[in-house]
Order: structure tokens, then sequence, then C-alpha cells
């Protein structure tokens, strides 16, 4: 079995797609996938119900109760480590990692990014593309390298900005990307139908097909 382990820091709407599609496709028989246990920066967060709802054993490890960014970076490690965790994904995990935090999970750390990376890392990303006046956005998910929001790219999801568009809309059309976008690449990865090949992803060509996503 292949232990996914879910990181957190709010709401939890890219948590709740992962677990609805493992249930819905039956993960653990039919991949031999499981989420083993989400873990959050924050108590109170609604992410953690999504969680115990499904009956994903949760855990919060407040990075406010640590000095420095290496202290809470390595329990949160020790934390990820006790679920023999194959890959580790970031679903709005609002904290910048330490470079050892990163070596430690290379290759089996995923990230999930409301923009076409490398276009607006960081935060306020539906707001900084308006000012832009850019006319496709979207979303990504990449494994993480040591830098924000970024390392090689696995697959993104393309959304037109209309010209009616405001935060909100354009927010919750790259959310709508982001929930279909999430679930497949985590499944593709934890069963190893995508891989890492040093800074290259490698899928075979069906695989790359089943990502495509039209624009919404
Ligand atoms: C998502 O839009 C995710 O892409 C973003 O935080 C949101 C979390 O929403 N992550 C980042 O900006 C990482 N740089 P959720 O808690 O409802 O899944």
């Amino acid at each position: 079995m292949k232990n996914v382990v879910v990181l957190i820091s709010g709401r939890g709407t890219n948590l709740g797609a992962l677990l609805s599609a493992a249930r819905t496709a039956h993960w653990e028989t039919a991949l031999g996938v499981r989420v083993a246990a989400v873990i959050s920066n924050r108590f109170g967060v609604a992410g953690l119900e999504i969680a115990r709802t499904s009956g994903v054993p949760t855990q919060v490890v407040p990075h406010l109760d640590f000095a420095s960014r290496d202290a809470f970076d390595s329990a949160l490690a020790e934390a990820i480590d006790a679920h023999q965790a194959d890959l580790v994904v970031l679903a709005g995990f609002m904290r910048v990692l330490t470079r050892n935090f990163v070596a430690h999970f290379a290759g089996r750390l995923l990230n999930v990014h409301p923009s076409l990376l490398p276009a607006f890392p960081g935060l306020a990303t539906h707001r900084r593309v308006l000012a832009a006046g850019v006319r496709v956005h979207g979303a990504t998910v990449h494994f993480v390298s040591s830098d924000v929001d970024a390392g090689p790219i696995v697959a993104q999801g393309v959304v037109s900005v209309r010209p009616d568009d405001d935060e909100a809309s354009l927010a919750q059309r790259v959310l709508e990307v982001e929930h279909q976008l999430l679930p497949r690449c985590v499944a593709l990865i934890a069963s190893g139908q995508i891989w890492l090949d040093g800074d290259t992803v490698r899928m075979p060509p069906g695989v790359a097909a089943e990502l495509a996503l039209d624009a919404a």
C-alpha cells in the first residue's frame, strides 16, 4: 500500500476533492493507494473536519509553537515520517518550507498552486492576474523544489480570463480545475504511472492525454 500524507492550512477543499476521488474510484483496492493522514499547521480549520468525516487520522503541528522554521519543519517531517509517506501533498499548505525539509522529501513532495507556473508564484494570484490583464490563467500541480511555488511541473489546467471576471469568479473557476487536477495527479503518481527522472516528469502518452484538461 502506498501512503499519501496531505498537509493543509485552511478550508481544505482540495483535500475534500482528493478524499472524494479516493472513495469514488476505490483507490485502496484499485490502485493500492490510501490517504494515511492529514496534518495541519493550524488548529480548528475546516480541512481537519473534512478529514475526520472521512475517517482519516489528523494531527496538528502548530507552527507558532516553534522558535524557528527549522524546528517546525523537523517536527513536521517527523510527523509525516510516522506514516511512512510515499507521497506528501501540499493542498493549501501555506508555509514556506526549508531546504532540509524539501531535500528530505525530494521526489515525493507535490504542490497545487492557483496559477500557470512559472507565472504568478506566491499569494493573491487571481488579483495579480486581473491586474496584469493576461487572458489565460489556471492551476499547476508540481513537484516541489526549494524555491517557493517552483519545481518540475506534472500537469496544468487552463482557465480563460473573461472580461467580466472579478477575483472571486476567477478564483472559483480555477479552484474547480484544481479539484479535477490534483486527485488525478496524486492517483497517477502514487500508483507509479507518473514519475520523476532527475528534474524531468515522465509519463506514458496515454497518461498525458488523460491529464489534458480543456480550457474552462
Ligand atoms: C488553493 O487554491 C491552492 O492552490 C492554494 O491555496 C488554496 C487552498 O484551498 N495554494 C497555494 O496558493 C500554494 N502556493 P483549499 O484549502 O480549499 O484546498
